[in-house]
């Protein structure tokens, strides 16, 4: 927990913004924190089967938290200590998530498919909309209901199995969420499952990976199908997080938007080809030695005439607000073409507080580069349209404010302490009280 966080919460004084004067480039060296995307599910993994699992590198991020608070209303037993968790589910007894665990992250469906494979139950509410769209999960609801899962009801989910067989499940759109909940399902179902058209981000070879760990047959077959062997039982494992992909982005954005220089010490290369390649045409310079990559741009940075968002590898949905809020400042015209989530440009509004030229229609966005940006109090919309405020903020000459922070504390361990550590000036603030460094 950042310093200055610890010390207004001690307060019990409620922190209202993050306060960032930008205007100068960022510098030094940053870790990435756990993968977010990878470690909810293998949280999830860890009701399936006895013994105690180990996840180190953890990121600390309020998606976690509230996972962590679902396990232990479960029954299971949850030690924390700074990145490392500790968890037993040899106790599980309930099947049942309260819609006050489940309304605090929409994640909690993950539990679904894990509950099922532990307990034959779930019962929890249907995880609704989010600021980005309506994430319906009917893809999740066919491919356990082929599993032999039966569904009681539509106005929330409570799904029982007697024993769950394997099926080939054929998913309509290659969801990651969905792809997740079936392999949780499958792992200590009965026979054979194959699952076609699957997710094939990163994250899904982490859970993977960390459910053969535990003993579950797993393959990822040539033609990007998965197959699962079903098991009669999985056992205890130590398993460590890979950095996580978006984070390790956005700070590769900033440093390029801020004509700086920053060295990520365990860059995920070859999980970012894509937006990797993007930053080249923004101008940047990307030098890699082993797990460093340093990112660093002279100029300003060039426009982009297209970006379109695509299930991985294409470019990822979570960095479009990310390079949008670095076009702001770019030479030319750039346009992004968001094709996965209804409502993910609500950030432009905010960056247009900010002086930046966006307009949107439909699922696109244009962006005509400015010379400079101006400081302004925005509000976060969602989790990455925070983390794009706060890289427009770097840009701005002057102090900006940014409300909403709890989104951005769902998905970044301490972007403060992070780009405090490049040398950015930002602090948390709060309303009573204005914090000190
Ligand atoms: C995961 O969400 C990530 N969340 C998202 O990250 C990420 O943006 C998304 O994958 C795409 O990469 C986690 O991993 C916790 P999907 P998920 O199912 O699983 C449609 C972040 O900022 N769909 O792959 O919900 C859906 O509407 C978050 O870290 C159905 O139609 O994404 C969307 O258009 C935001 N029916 C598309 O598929 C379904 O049953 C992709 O959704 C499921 C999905």
């Amino acid at each position: 927990m950042d310093a200055h966080r610890d010390k207004a919460e001690s307060r019990g004084m409620g922190l209202k913004y993050l306060k960032i004067t930008g205007g100068a480039p960022l510098f030094g060296a940053v870790d990435i924190q756990g993968s977010k995307n990878a470690v909810l599910p293998v949280l999830a993994a860890c009701l399936l089967g006895e013994g105690t699992c180990v996840v180190e590198n953890c990121p600390r991020i309020g998606d976690v938290e509230d996972s962590l608070s679902i396990l232990r209303s479960l029954g299971c037993s949850v030690e924390q200590n700074g990145n490392t968790v500790r968890i037993n589910a040899d106790k599980v007894e309930s099947y049942s998530i309260s819609a006050q665990e489940a309304s605090r992250i929409r994640s909690s469906v993950l539990f679904l498919g894990a509950l099922l494979g532990r307990m034959g139950r779930a019962v929890l509410p249907l995880p609704g909309g989010c600021a980005i769209g309506s994430r319906p999960i009917d893809l999740h609801l066919q491919a356990l209901s082929q599993l032999g899962a039966v569904f009681v009801t539509e106005h929330a989910i409570d799904a029982s199995a007697k024993r769950l067989r394997g099926a080939k499940i054929s998913l309509r759109l290659p969801s990651v969420g969905a792809t997740e909940n079936t392999i949780l399902a499958a792992v200590l179902a009965d026979g054979e499952t194959v699952i076609e058209n699957t997710a094939r981000e990163p994250e899904i070879d982490e859970l993977c990976a960390f459910l053969k760990l535990r003993g579950a047959k797993i393959e990822r077959l040539k033609n990007g199908s998965i197959q699962i062997r079903g098991v009669r039982s999985l056992h205890s494992a130590v398993y460590r997080m890979k950095p996580d992909r978006i984070v390790a982005g956005t700070y590769a954005l900033a440093a390029a938007a801020t004509q700086g220089r920053v060295a990520i010490r365990n860059f995920p290369h070859s999980e970012l080809e894509i937006p990797a390649a993007v930053l080249k045409q923004m101008g940047a310079k990307l030098e890699r030695e082993g797990a460093v990559t340093t990112v660093s741009a002279q100029e300003r940075l060039r426009a982009v005439p297209y970006i379109e968002t695509a299930p991985y590898p294409g470019f990822p949905t979570d960095l479009q607000s990310l390079v949008m809020a670095a076009l702001c400042r770019a030479a030319g015209e750039s346009r992004i073409c968001e094709t996965l989530f209804e409502s993910r440009f609500r950030t432009a509004a905010e960056l247009r507080k900010m002086g930046a030229r966006i307009s949107t229609q439909g699922s696109c966005a244009c962006i005509s580069g400015v010379s400079g940006l101006c400081p302004s109090s925005v509000e976060a919309p969602d989790l990455r349209g925070g983390a794009a405020l706060v890289l427009a903020a770097l840009q701005a000459q002057g102090s900006s404010m940014i409300t909403g922070t709890q989104y951005i504390e769902r998905g970044y361990e301490d972007i403060c302490r992070d780009l405090r550590g490049l040398g950015a000036d930002i602090v948390w603030e709060s309303d009573e009280t204005n914090e000190t460094d």
